[in-house]
């Protein structure tokens, strides 16, 4: 990937252009709109990790992780730990298959092992233009149905592998 692409915080300069980010026409039912989930990273500041994907001036693209939840489906796994991962991921609909989306798992991938975490973790929806091909091929293991009926998929970052 180019050195120009990165995340960024929010701030008050960009926090508009996330907001205007804008996935595909069809697209819209495999994410919230980023200023949805803006707001719900303002009332969840001790997990949300929102950040903006840039390329040099461009805004391409909205990322938010979630760090240390424990999960309504590990009760009953005695030990269980915290999860991490990917909450949103949207990238605009002119600059999708250009790597972008591969980039942001991959920065959120290593915030989770930087901070100790040793499981990454993402739901989607199924359906026609939805995500899962994207992260199957990033290396993420389909493990199931959660309760309101999302894929749920996860990666072991302790082992070598993709992403
Ligand atoms: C899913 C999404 C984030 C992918 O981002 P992207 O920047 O287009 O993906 P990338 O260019 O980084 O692709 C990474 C790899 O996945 C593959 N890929 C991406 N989308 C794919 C698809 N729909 N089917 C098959 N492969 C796909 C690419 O070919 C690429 O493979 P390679 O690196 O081995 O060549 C983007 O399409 C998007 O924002 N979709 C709408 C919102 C959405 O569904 N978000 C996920 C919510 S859970």
């Amino acid at each position: 990937m180019k050195a120009t692409v990165r995340l960024e915080e929010l701030t008050p300069d960009n926090v508009l252009d996330a907001c205007r980010l804008e996935v595909a026409p069809g697209q819209e039912g495999f994410v919230a709109p980023v200023a949805r989930s803006i707001a719900e990273a303002y009332v969840h500041p001790d997990v949300a990790w929102p950040r903006l994907i840039c390329d040099g001036d461009r805004a391409v693209g909205f990322v938010m992780a979630f760090f240390g939840i424990p999960f309504a489906y590990d009760r009953g796994v005695p030990g269980a730990p915290a999860r991490s991962g990917l909450w949103r991921l949207a990238v605009a609909a002119g600059e999708q298959g250009r790597g972008y989306g591969r980039f942001a798992v991959t920065a959120v991938n290593d915030e989770i092992r930087r901070r100790g975490g040793t499981l990454s973790t993402v739901t989607w929806r199924s359906g026609e233009g939805g995500p899962q091909e994207f992260y199957l091929r990033l290396g993420y293991r389909w493990r199931g149905l959660t309760e309101d009926g999302e894929n749920l998929g996860e990666m072991d970052l302790a082992s070598p592998g993709p992403a």
